[in-house]
């Protein structure tokens, strides 16, 4: 592509800025009061479509928040790219651990980060990674330069969940009709080790109560003679794994898919400290499933993970109770065949089947979704392992990965095309926590690597 350095040193501060004014809005989807602010966020994200040069754009409504839609199509004979990406972002809590507050960007220099970092909710997960498409659009349309029709899907309901978009997709297959679908909202290996990403785990999610009386009882009165809610389930949730840390439901594994001897060599050969893992981390050994090592474990192996467990005082000082009831929320990520239903029944059925007499259990599924992987023979692939190549001047390594977008097994069976996971942040960006971050110069380099991706897949599609 002609001009993409000059084009972007010429307009960095204003790429910067546009973000900068995105991340101010506080879109989180999860919280009602901030509905506002989610609309605002789409009708931003619309303005910023037309202004990159699309012909069409609309706000899609859903029964949630709505989805912005917008396109250019120049010739109808020619290959049509499909960006998906999400405007919606998680909450910022807790908000006493953020060095500057969460809807206040600002950029610092960090250790990975020598050029600086946006800090803001959403600067990596995924207003930033977004926004470089609309960059990219913007720097192949003012030059003149598009190959191939593009069309942007830009939803508002990525982190809980994805449900209207689900309905929208199956919907709406002719207007999203595409060759390609292009999605940066993943990572990279580090900032000089480019990686696609070729797989993402699915996801169960469910949330368990376990009733034992029918008030909170005194703990010297009643204790030791009924059954106490939160010692049964933190009993039943031990159980759930044995000695080996091998998940205890039966039939969980049934389906797992477990990788040949070559492809597990292959992966080890992704660049890796184990040491540099557990400084980052402070801790001072890894914990997991016997018999796999730590990126096995956290890309194709499926887990059970408690992520709230409350019930009971909790607060200051002591009090005596037996609490009526408990509570836990429970992810399940699921690899490539593994039916995310399924596993909730599974699920459901076992955790009610291990609860002793004298309490009940209710296990209320949320939402889940299933695995992905995508062969790297694809001419989506190739195309993207050719604009890495150019521009950080490696091929890029596949990679599994271990977070999940439960939209993209569903693009594939409604829509029939292979989806591109382009990601170029880091794990140590701080997605999902206190201090997000994201890399300038990741920013940056994802403007310069999209459009070498259009003009690669158009020439491969011929
Ligand atoms: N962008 C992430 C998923 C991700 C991050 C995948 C890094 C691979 C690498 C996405 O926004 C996310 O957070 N997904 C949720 C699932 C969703 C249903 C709430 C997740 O993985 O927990
Ligand atoms: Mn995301
Ligand atoms: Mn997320």
């Amino acid at each position: 592509m002609n001009n993409v350095n000059s084009y972007i040193k010429e307009h960095k501060l204003r790429f910067l800025n546009e973000l900068i004014e995105l991340l101010k809005i506080p879109s989180i989807s999860a919280d009602s009061a901030y509905k506002n602010d989610v609309l605002k966020t789409a009708d931003e994200i619309k303005i910023s479509l037309k202004k990159a040069g699309c012909d069409h754009v609309e706000i899609c409504k859903t029964d949630g928040y709505p989805i912005v839609y917008g396109e250019k199509i120049i010739d109808k004979n020619l290959p049509t790219v499909l960006v998906y990406g999400h405007y919606d972002v998680q909450p910022p809590d807790p908000l006493d651990l953020w060095h500057s507050p969460p809807f206040e960007p600002v950029i610092k220099e960090t250790e990975k980060h020598p050029e600086g970092a946006i800090f803001a909710r959403g600067a990596c997960d995924d207003k930033g990674q977004m926004y470089m498409h609309v960059k990219a659009l913007e720097f192949m349309t003012s030059t003149n330069q598009l190959p191939c029709n593009v069309k942007f899907m830009i939803e508002g309901e990525e982190e809980v969940g994805s449900s209207n978009l689900a309905i929208f997709v199956k919907e709406n297959q002719d207007k999203l009709k595409n060759d390609v679908i292009l999605i940066s909202d993943t990572g990279m290996i580090a900032s000089d080790v480019p990686s696609i990403t070729t797989g993402l785990r699915g996801l169960s999610y469910v949330e368990v109560e376990v009733t034992g009386p029918n008030r909170d009882l005194h703990s010297g009165l009643y204790g030791g003679a009924v059954a106490n809610p939160i010692n049964i389930l933190a009993k039943m949730i031990a159980s759930l794994h044995d000695e080996n840390n091998h998940i205890t439901i039966p039939g969980f594994y049934d389906k797992v898919e477990e990788l040949s001897k070559e492809e597990r060599a292959d992966m080890a050969k992704t660049p890796f400290s184990l040491e540099n893992y557990k400084k980052a981390l402070d801790i001072n050994a890894v914990y997991g499933e016997a018999g796999y090592t730590t990126n096995e474990r956290n890309s194709i192996r499926p887990t059970l993970d408690v992520n709230g467990i409350w019930g009971g005082y909790t607060g200051e000082g002591a009090k005596t109770v037996i609490a009526s009831k408990a509570y836990a929320k429970i992810s399940m990520r699921l690899v490539p065949h593994q039916d995310w239903e399924e596993i909730t029944q599974l699920f459901k059925t076992h955790f009610e089947s291990i609860a002793p007499d004298g309490v009940t259990i209710k296990v209320k599924p949320h939402h889940g979704g299933q695995g992905y992987v995508t062969p790297i023979n694809s001419i989506g692939y190739q195309a993207a392992s050719k604009a890495y190549k150019d521009t950080f001047g490696k091929t890029p390594i596949p990679q599994r990965s271990g977070g999940s977008i439960p939209i993209v097994s569903l693009f594939e069976q409604e829509l029939k095309s292979k989806t591109i996971l382009m990601g170029f942040g880091l794990d140590s960006d701080a997605i999902h926590s206190p201090n997000e971050h994201f890399g300038i110069f990741n920013y940056l380099k994802g403007i310069e690597t999209i459009p070498l991706f259009y003009k690669y897949f158009t020439e491969l599609s011929k």
